[in-house]
């Protein structure tokens, strides 16, 4: 982390493969790969990453860039339950409040999750147990983890369920999750993942399913609670206006790696990665005709399994013919600090990212 860096997170970190991790959480190096009958899938391979309490990190990146994936290996969840069956090959360090969650033992891990650290995931169905009532899982969520008897838990839960908008949260106790409404499923399960006060938590596309209004209600509920629990929170999207406005510092994602980090403010006024050019151009305007906005980026992501040499974003960036000096086509742009802190992994030079980003993109957007 560079000194210039004033915010919670960082993507890079000093070379110390099992030095204890002086931010809250850690993340070094990170690699998931799935062996699979055609290949080996690198879904996340090398990601590095810091956050303090009370910081809010945003990753960013398009459908299958290995968002989920990420944040499933935070919560050592690639070895447990139903996606013990993916048997995920993980390698790195996570380093959680100073403990090492990678070669822990399992049950360790699984006591912090819950406690510790709690996830909302992007789909509150797969979360939530169809057959219990939302009210006892919520209890049940709280009594794993705290030695008291079912009135005192049942008062929790009902204080969470007001905590988080859900109308006269003493008769929805009683509740099944197939009796809520989208929204207010999304709401039952962060009241679920907030139950024990986690230091970190991890909400994965926590809106993507709901309408407008609602989404900037559950965000500025996420926001809300962050304040109050000083909690150091991911959030998981493929729109950079989400977190643009939630986040302190924003990681994009493209094919497994990390290939641009920076303060919000950086990365959503300078960005300097073309692929971060494609998302901005692709957000949605309403004050612009869909003619006049740019062109979202063409083309598909790579395959995880047969990553071309070099550049991952090649063969979709529109800039790939830009001269690069002597850089070879098969040579991987590494993180580079391109100035205070903000990384950019793009061979071109200063002169042309600054060109083009003032000439072809700035005044379209
Ligand atoms: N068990 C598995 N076996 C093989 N490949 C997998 C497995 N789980 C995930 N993948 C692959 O890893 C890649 C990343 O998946 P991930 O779910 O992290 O994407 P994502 O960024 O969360 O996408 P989305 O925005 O659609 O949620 C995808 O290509 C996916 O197909
Ligand atoms: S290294 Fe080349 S191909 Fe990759 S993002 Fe930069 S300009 Fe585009
Ligand atoms: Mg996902």
């Amino acid at each position: 982390m560079t000194e210039s860096h004033k915010t919670g997170a960082s993507a890079v970190d000093e070379p110390a493969v099992g030095r204890p991790a002086r931010s809250f959480l850690e993340v070094r190096d990170l690699r998931v790969h799935f062996p699979t009958e055609d290949g080996l899938v690198k879904s996340v391979d090398g990601l590095s990453f810091q956050l303090e309490k009370g910081k809010t990190l945003g990753i960013v990146g398009e459908s299958g860039s290995g968002k989920s994936v990420t944040s499933l290996g935070v919560m050592g969840l690639h070895t447990v339950g139903q996606y013990g069956k993916r048997k995920a090959q993980l390698s790195g360090e996570i380093w959680l409040d100073g403990k090492e969650l990678l070669s822990a033992d399992p049950d360790s891990v699984r006591r912090l999750r819950g406690r510790e650290m709690a996830m909302i995931f992007q789909d509150p169905l797969s979360a939530l147990h169809p057959y219990f009532t939302i009210g006892h899982q919520i209890v049940e969520a709280y009594r794993v983890h705290n030695d008291v008897d079912k009135a005192t838990a049942k008062k929790r839960a009902v204080e969470l369920l007001d905590r988080v908008g859900i109308p006269q949260p003493d008769q929805r106790f009683g509740s099944y999750p197939h009796e809520f409404s989208g929204g207010m499923r999304q709401r039952a399960m962060i009241a679920m993942s907030l139950v024990n006060n986690p230091e970190l938590l991890i909400a994965d596309e926590p809106t993507t399913a709901l309408d407008v209004t609602v989404q900037a209600q559950i965000l500025d509920l996420i926001r809300d609670l962050q304040k109050e629990f000083g909690s150091a929170v991911i959030i998981i999207t493929h729109d950079l206006g989400v977190v643009a406005e939630l986040a302190d510092d924003i990681l994009v994602m493209y094919g497994g790696r990390c290939v641009e980090y920076g303060t919000a403010e950086s990365v959503f006024y300078e960005p300097q990665h073309p692929y971060t050019w494609g998302l901005l151009g692709s957000m949605p305007r309403i004050d612009r005709a869909q003619s006049e906005r740019l062109i979202p980026v063409k083309g598909s992501p790579p395959s995880l399994i047969n990553i071309p040499a070099g550049c991952a974003f090649n063969p979709r960036c529109p800039y790939a013919d830009v001269p690069k000096g002597n850089v070879t086509r098969t040579e991987r742009p590494e993180l580079r600090d391109v100035g205070a802190g903000h990384l950019s992994a793009c061979h071109m030079d200063k002169t042309d990212r600054d060109r083009i980003w003032n000439e072809e993109i700035a005044p379209k957007l």
